[in-house]
């Protein structure tokens, strides 16, 4: 049986450690992040399963929001959660005071490209590439909020 959007809660949390063991079963890279001092969610299906988390990196001197790593378990891929995650890092940044939002993803990424665009991303070149994981296959992505 499939989950529904309505049995996956997302919920804000300080949980670091539980971020950590997510990301480590998500991504393959040879990249972690320590998500220290990282705005943090957690997506719990409704089994209390953890099924995916994001983050938010406040940069450039607290004007800009960076959609940092986020994860979602093949469990629970599909169904919008990446989007939500999206949604829910924007109001946190409006929250903030935050209207400008940038991102990268690698370009083989579809899944992750596909939610920003549908989320009203536009991809651009910035000055200088700081998307060091993914150097020249990195894709840059902007959005007004
Ligand atoms: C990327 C990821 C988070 C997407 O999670 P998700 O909850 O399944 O995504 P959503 O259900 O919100 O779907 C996002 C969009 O991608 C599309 N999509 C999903 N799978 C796809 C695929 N294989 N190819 C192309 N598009 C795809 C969906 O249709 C949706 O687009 P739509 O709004 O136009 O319908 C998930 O695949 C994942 O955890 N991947 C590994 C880690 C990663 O890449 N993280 C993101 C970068 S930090």
């Amino acid at each position: 049986m499939s989950l529904s959007k309505t049995q996956i809660k997302i919920y804000r949390t300080t949980d670091i450690l539980a971020v950590r063991s997510l990301d480590a079963a998500l991504w393959q890279e040879a990249y972690t992040d320590s998500f220290a001092g990282m705005h943090l969610w957690l997506a719990k299906d409704g089994a209390g399963k953890l099924v995916g988390y994001a983050s938010l990196k406040i940069v450039d001197g607290g004007s800009t929001a960076f959609l940092s790593k986020a994860g979602v378990l093949w469990s629970a891929r599909g169904q919008g959660l990446q989007k939500r995650f999206i949604r829910v890092r924007e109001r946190r940044a409006k929250e903030l005071g935050i209207n400008n939002v940038i991102t990268y993803t690698d370009n083989t990424n579809l899944p992750s490209i596909n939610s920003l665009i549908s989320c009203g991303y536009k991809m651009y070149q910035p000055a200088r590439d700081w998307g060091l994981p993914f150097g020249k296959t990195g894709l840059y992505w902007k959005k007004k909020i």
